[in-house]
Formats: C-alpha cells, structure tokens, sequence
C-alpha cells in the first residue's frame, strides 16, 4: 500500500485514509473540449496523492500541509468557503465550497499533501489536486458523487477559486481514466469510449519543455472567446457543429485570427477522430501524422505553442521513422509545458537521450538557443481517482 510518510511525521500518527489522482497527458484534441468537441486523453503514473484523518485539534477546520510548497494552509469549514491565500489551495478550498453548496457537512480535518505531478509542466497539476480533494471528501463525508458530477464540481472549483475558464477534460479523465486505455471524450454528450492503448511495441514520451505554462493570464480566455465569436458569425451553438466549407464561405465576414482559431478547432475535431481510428487499427504512422498536423495547427492557426515547444517537435521531426518516432505535438492548454511523442518502444532510451541532448543547445526561431533542460518520461495509461486507504 502506498504510504505518505510526510503524514506521519507532521501529525505524529498513521493516517486514517489515503486517496489519490492522476495527472493527465492529451494525446490528441486541443482547444476542442469548450468547443463542444472530442479530446484524447489518458491519465498518466503520476499522482496527487492526500492522507488525512479527523483532526485533534478543536478548531473548526482543515489544516493541509503541502510537502512540495512547504506550505500549510488552514481552510475554516464552519462557514461559507470563499478564495484565500496561499493560492495553491484555492483548488482545494473550490471543491470543498461545492461540497458545502451540495449540503454536505465537512468534518475538521488534518491532511498531508505530496504530488508527483510536475507544477505548469501542462499535465494538470491543478485538476490532479481538484480531483484528488474531491476524492478525499467523498471518502471522509461518505458522499459518493457521480463521476460526471464530481468532474463538473472539480470544473466549477477552477473556474470560481482559479479564475481559469477550462474545459472539462482535465477533470474527466482524471476521475474516468482506465489503465491500458485512452478516453474518447464527447464534450457535448459527455460520452466517453476506452481506447485500448496496450501494445507493447509502442510508448509515449512526455517531453517538458520546463518553461512554466500558466493559464490564467488571459490568453486562454481570450481564445476561448474567439471561438465562441467565430461560432456566433457562423451561426452555430458551437464550433463542433460548424464545417470548413462553411467556415471558408464566412471568412469575409469575420477578423483573420477568429477565422484562424475555428479554422485550427474543426480540424483538430476531425483529427481527433481520426486518431482514435488510427490506434484502434494499430496504425501508428497515421496516428504520428494526426500529431504533427495538431501540433502546426495550434502553431500556426491557434498561436498557443512556443518557441521550446516547437524546437522539441523539430528534433522529433528529425529523428523521424527510422529513429523509432511516429509524431508529436504539443499538449494542453499550450504556452509553455510539456509536448507528447508517440514512439517505438525499444527506441525510448535512444530518443530520450537524443531529445535531451539537442533541446537544450536547438536553435530557435529567433536565432536564440533554448538553454533549459527538458525532463523527459514515459507512461502508459494510468487509472483515474482511486482511494488507497479507508
Ligand atoms: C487546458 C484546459 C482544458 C483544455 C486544454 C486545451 O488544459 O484545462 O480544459 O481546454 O487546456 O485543450
């Protein structure tokens, strides 16, 4: 059983449950999900993890102790929850508030906080911790949401304590993710499908670029409104029930970056499809292409990538088919964070090494070179929330 020795030496005895969420990789559908669209995703082996017992102390409140912050923060249950400092617990304090707004009573609690989920790496550092509270609220109340439900909680706790209007993928597959299986997500319908991705002979790579990518300085909110303008010109409810042919007729009556930014969301729908074609039939060069091709788009059409992000597609470009590499791209909401590679198992040492060798020193668009490490690791497909101990 996985043990949190942080709880232990900070409050002195075992914990009474232990409870954790995954992180999550997109390997394909970018920008779709707030478009009413599909997105690809998995949850990866790298966890949020919380150990909590009631409290012994007499005051009203959660006490979390974040071993990565080597912070505490203190959260008062005996009235309404609202936005506080320090800022990493406003996640924590958003699913805790929708608790409360469901009626639940939320005893006083002591928790220790430990993740493996790199922070701003683009891999849901923060729907890993909404989920991973959730989970742990559920267990200590006994409130067993629905898993659609308890997404949608972890959605709202973003947008209202952390001002990010996201979609709901993070959240979803952080709570549905299967092992072996990517999540065909229908952001419209909230269907989903397991895809099995289980054949040995292939991996996936993430690649961290390590420039912090961070959301909540506007530029994803601002995408998220061109969209909803571009929608609006074309007279659809959203960009999932537009086309290209109609979008093409549009273009006049709209400005080039709205036209661009629909023009990268109904492809990327498509390409998602097909995607999820591809690894049900096993087709990796397809799936590679589809990769590559959402990756030029959120480049080119969207304008969320960066220059590090793109000199790690470069290298992968360049290693290409014979050095075991079906394609990348970047992933999540863009700015900075992490690229995902879709590669030739036996060929993860050599091209681990060769993509950490050449990031650092590649030449960027602007003549500069990138000058960081990248920290780089594969997973397979992880499960979502589960509760260790209880
Ligand atoms: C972030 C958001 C998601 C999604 C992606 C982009 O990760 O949290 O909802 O919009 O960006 O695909």
């Amino acid at each position: 059983m996985l043990k949190v020795p942080e709880f232990e030496s900070i409050y002195g005895r075992p914990p009474r449950w232990i409870v954790a969420a995954p992180g999550r990789v997109n390997v394909i559908g970018e920008h779709t999900d707030y478009n009413d669209g599909f997105v690809l995703p998995m949850a990866i082996e790298r966890y949020t993890v919380m150990a909590a017992d009631i409290s012994q102390s007499s005051a009203p409140r959660i006490l979390i102790h974040d071993s990565r912050a080597r912070d505490t923060a203190q959260i008062d249950v005996s009235k309404p929850i609202a936005k506080a400092d320090p800022r990493w617990s406003n996640y924590i304090r958003g699913v805790a508030a929708g608790f409360q707004n469901r009626g639940v009573k939320i005893p006083a609690l002591e928790v220790a906080l430990v993740s493996t989920v790199p922070l701003g790496g683009g891999l849901s550092s923060s729907a890993a911790l909404e989920v991973c509270a959730a989970t742990l609220l559920e267990t200590v109340t006994g409130t067993k949401l629905d898993p659609i439900e308890k997404a949608l909680l972890c959605q709202k706790a973003e947008h209202e304590f952390a001002g990010v209007p996201c979609g709901i993928m993070d959240q979803f597959v952080s709570v549905m993710g299967q092992k072996n299986h990517l999540l065909l997500l229908d952001c419209r319908s909230r269907q989903t499908e397991l895809v099995p991705l289980n054949d040995p002979s292939v991996a996936l790579l993430i690649i961290n670029t390590n420039v912090k990518h961070e959301l909540s300085g506007g530029e994803y909110a601002q995408r998220r409104a061109q969209c909803e303008t571009a929608a609006k010109i074309l007279g659809v409810p959203s960009l999932r029930d537009a086309t290209a042919d109609a979008l093409e007729r549009a273009r006049r009556q709209m400005d080039l970056f709205v036209f661009r930014r629909a023009r990268h969301v109904i492809g990327e729908i498509e390409r998602t499809l097909q995607a999820a074609q591809g690894i049900r039939n096993s087709d990796w060069p397809a799936v590679g292409r589809y990769m590559y091709a959402s990756h030029y788009s959120l480049r080119d059409d969207f304008e969320v990538s960066c220059k590090e992000l793109d000199a790690v597609v470069e290298i992968c470009q360049a290693i290409g088919f014979p050095g075991g590499m079906y394609g990348c791209r970047m992933t999540g909401g863009g700015f900075g964070g992490s690229c995902v590679a879709l590669v030739a198992a036996d060929a993860v040492d050599a091209i681990t090494k060769r993509i950490a060798t050449s990031y650092k020193i590649a030449t960027t668009g602007d003549e500069t070179k990138v000058g960081i490490e990248p920290t780089i690791f594969s997973s397979r497909p992880a499960a979502g929330a589960t509760v260790i101990k209880s």
